[in-house]
């Protein structure tokens, strides 16, 4: 019998490149979302892609009953969570409803999960559970800092509660701690799609250069970093897909070492927001347009993984270089025009 992949947000930005991996890799798919951050549209495009049938629900997981009558009929294998809303902004305007979205989504999944004997999971953590780690690169024993908005307290919440839940009911769980995602499918079909003005580098670098912003603003040139601008670890989507497939099929073939398991994904590297800028420039042959500004509130100086745990543990490399995915980047926001 060949179970199921649940994918909780299957068709936002991470989750959709996931599925087409999962997909290319043989697994079944079903995925839900609730399009709050995502666009229907993106179901045809992973079928496109695969050229496989992908099964999709429009749920929304803070909907118990919804989630208890769709787990009545499924039998599924394991559940990879992307379902959260992400916005650090946002979040500090409106953190009651963070704390439903992302904590009360959460709680229904893994009582289903729980009641149904789902036995694997996987979870959509961030680096910002470490805030500005004291020692760099981070590894997953960096001590966690105080997080700075309500989305990175739901992270982890989340976390916290899936140790719990895996210790408690003997489950297989993996969180998986990104670092900054960037790019698109390399067929440019599906990319990442902000609503709004972008919050991230990236899609603002994309929409400046497509004339949809006037000018990018580089949040400060005052760190004590190389040229003074922040530095993160930007990781390639495709990538990090291939890092939720690895981690997924350690689970299923019981090669996890412990019932809680955390990794970080990045590639290793930092960049500053100016050499991002010059890869971009570089990748593309376009000029950008910027403008040093402030700080910006809450930034943290500089993050990049220790990338050592996942490569020895899971096996996974990061292929795909800055350059190479900042021209995904770019590929993807053409076909936005
Ligand atoms: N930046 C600019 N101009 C912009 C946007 C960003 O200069 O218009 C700079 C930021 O100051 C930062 C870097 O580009 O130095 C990256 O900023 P992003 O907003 O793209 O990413 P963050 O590192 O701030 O945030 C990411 C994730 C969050 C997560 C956080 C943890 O998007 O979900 O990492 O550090 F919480």
């Amino acid at each position: 019998m060949n179970k199921k992949i649940l994918v909780t947000g299957g068709l936002g930005y991470i989750g959709s490149h996931t599925v087409v991996e999962l997909q290319n890799n043989g697994f079944e798919v079903v995925v839900i979302d609730d399009l709050s951050n995502s666009e229907e549209f993106v179901h045809e495009k992973i079928e496109q892609i695969t050229n496989k049938k992908l099964e999709y629900h429009l749920i929304d997981l803070k909907d118990q009953e919804a989630v208890d009558e769709f787990f009545s009929h499924q039998d599924i294998a394991g559940v990879i969570h992307f379902a959260a809303h992400k916005a650090v902004g946002e979040s500090v305007e409106k953190p009651l409803m963070y704390y439903r979205n992302n904590i009360v989504g959460l709680l229904n999944l893994l009582e289903a999960a729980r009641d149904q004997n789902i036995e694997n999971f996987i979870f959509s953590s961030s680096c910002t559970v470490y805030g500005q780690a004291d020692e760099l690169p981070i590894d997953e024993n960096a001590p966690l800092k105080k997080a700075e908005s309500p989305y990175g307290k739901t992270k982890q919440m989340g976390e916290e509660i899936l140790e719990d839940f895996s210790e408690t009911y003997k489950k297989n769980v993996i969180a998986l701690r990104y670092f900054n995602p960037i790019g698109a499918h390399p067929t440019a079909l599906i990319g990442e799609l902000p609503k709004g003005i972008p919050n991230n580098l990236i899609p603002f670098v994309t929409q400046t250069a497509a004339g949809i912003r006037e000018q990018l603003s580089v949040f400060g040139d005052d760190y004590p970093t190389r040229d003074g601008t922040a530095i993160r670890d930007y990781i390639y989507v495709m990538d990090l897909a291939k890092a939720h497939v690895m981690a997924l099929q350690r689970l299923l073939d019981g090669k996890n070492k412990k019932n809680y398991e955390i990794f970080n994904l990045g590639t290793g590297t930092g960049s500053t927001v100016l050499e991002v800028i010059q890869a971009f420039e570089k990748a593309n042959k376009v000029k950008l347009k910027y403008k040093i500004t402030e700080r910006r509130a809450g930034d943290i100086t500089a993050a990049y993984a220790d990338k050592t745990k996942a490569e020895k543990e899971l096996g996974w490399k990061p292929e795909t270089n800055l350059e190479e995915s900042l021209r995904t980047a770019w590929e993807w926001q053409k076909t936005l025009k």
